[in-house]
C-alpha cells in the first residue's frame, strides 16, 4: 500500500495540522429575541436554553455573549397581537420598541454587528410575510411595507438588512430607498434561498408569527428545487445583496454548496429553530451527545460552503471555545 489514509490521522497534532474546515466564534451570528416591557427572560418551549428577552436583560445578555467573542448578533422581535394589524404599520411606527432597541443596543456597543429582520410575519395580524389582499399575497404591493421598514431599522442604526420575506424584487427595492436616503453603507444580507420548511416550527412559537390561515408556499421556495436557488442568487447579486443566505441549513448543504459554488459573493446559512430543537430533545433523551452533535452540525454546514453560520448554537459554541 502506498497511500493509508489513516497516517495523516494518527494524532491530534496532524488531525489538525490537515483538517480542511475550520470553525471560528467570528464567522457565527446568535440570533436573539426582544419583547417590550422590562424584567423579562420568557423561556420558549421549543427552544430550549433561548428567550424572549426584554431590553434592559438583553442587554446584559449582549455583554455576557461579548465576552465569550460573540459580536454578530441578529434580532427578532416579539410583538403583541394588539399591535398587529393587516399593513404592519406597527414595523416602521416611531413607537416600535424593536427599533428603539437597535438604537440604543447599536450605541452600547457600537462594535459589534447587527442584523434585522426585514418581513411581515411578526407584525401582520395574518401572519404571512407579505400584504394579504383576496386570499392571496401581493408581491408589489407589500414591497413599499417592506421598504419603509428597512428604511426605519437604518435609520435606528442596524448594520445589517435581513430581509426574510421571500417577495420577487425587494432587494432592489430596499437598496433604492436605502441609497435614496443616504445609506450607502447599510448593508443587506438576503435570504436568497429560504424554503418553506418545517423546520421554522420552533421559531414561529418564539414570536407567536405562524400564518392564521394557508401555508408560506407561494413565496417561500419548494424543498424539491435546487436550480431555483441559483434564479434567486443571480436576482439578488443584480439587485445589490451584500450577502446571500440559503435557509434552512442542514436540509439545504447541497444548495448551500450550489449557490456557493456559482457566486462571488459571501455565503450564509441559517441553522435554523427546528435544527437546534431536534438536536436538544435527542440530547435530553440522551440518545445524542449534546455538544459533539452541534459542533458536527456546525462543521457540516461550513464545509458545504457557508461563510457565516446563523446558528442557535453560537453561545453553546463559545463557551465551548473559552
Ligand atoms: C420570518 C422568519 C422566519 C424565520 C426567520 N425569519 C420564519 C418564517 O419564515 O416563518 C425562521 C428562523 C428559524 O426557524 O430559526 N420571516
Amino acid at each position: 500500500m502506498n497511500q493509508r489514509p489513516r497516517r495523516n490521522r494518527k494524532s491530534i497534532g496532524i488531525r489538525e495540522m490537515v483538517a480542511e474546515t475550520n470553525l471560528k466564534v467570528e464567522s457565527l451570528i446568535y440570533p436573539l429575541f426582544i419583547v417590550d416591557g422590562k424584567n423579562m427572560k420568557i423561556p420558549i418551549n421549543s427552544m430550549p436554553n433561548c428567550f424572549r428577552w426584554s431590553l434592559d436583560l438583553l442587554i446584559k445578555e449582549i455583554e455576557i455573549c461579548g465576552k465569550l467573542g460573540i459580536k454578530n448578533f441578529v434580532l427578532f422581535p416579539a410583538v403583541e397581537d394588539s399591535l398587529k394589524d393587516k399593513t404592519a404599520t406597527y414595523s416602521y411606527s416611531s413607537a416600535n420598541f424593536y427599533l428603539k432597541a437597535i438604537n440604543t443596543i447599536k450605541n452600547k456597543f457600537p462594535e459589534f454587528t447587527l442584523m434585522s429582520d426585514v418581513a411581515m410575519d411578526p407584525y401582520s395580524s395574518d401572519g404571512h410575510d407579505g400584504l394579504v389582499i383576496k386570499g392571496g399575497i401581493d408581491n408589489d404591493q407589500s414591497l413599499p411595507i417592506l421598504c419603509k421598514m428597512a428604511l426605519s431599522q437604518a435609520e435606528a442604526g442596524i448594520d445589517i438588512i435581513g430581509p426574510s420575506d421571500m417577495m420577487d424584487g425587494r432587494i432592489g427595492a430596499i437598496r433604492e430607498v436605502l441609497d435614496d436616503n443616504n445609506f450607502k453603507n447599510t448593508s443587506i444580507m438576503s435570504y436568497t434561498a429560504k424554503y418553506a420548511s418545517a423546520f421554522y416550527g420552533p421559531f414561529r412559537d418564539a414570536l407567536d408569527s405562524a400564518p392564521k390561515y394557508g401555508d408560506k408556499k407561494t413565496y417561500q421556495m419548494d424543498p424539491r428545487n435546487k436550480k431555483e436557488s441559483l434564479i434567486e442568487a443571480e436576482l439578488d447579486e443584480l439587485e445589490g445583496a451584500d450577502i446571500l443566505m440559503i435557509k434552512p441549513a442542514l436540509s439545504y448543504l447541497d444548495v448551500i454548496q450550489t449557490v456557493k459554488e456559482n457566486t462571488n459573493l459571501p455565503v450564509s446559512a441559517y441553522n435554523v429553530s427546528g435544527e437546534y430543537a431536534m438536536v436538544h430533545a435527542a440530547a435530553e433523551k440522551g440518545w445524542l451527545d449534546y455538544d459533539q452533535t452541534f459542533i458536527e452540525v456546525l462543521t457540516s454546514i461550513k464545509r458545504a460552503g457557508a461563510d457565516i453560520i446563523l446558528t442557535y448554537f453560537a453561545k453553546d459554541f463559545a463557551n465551548l471555545k473559552h
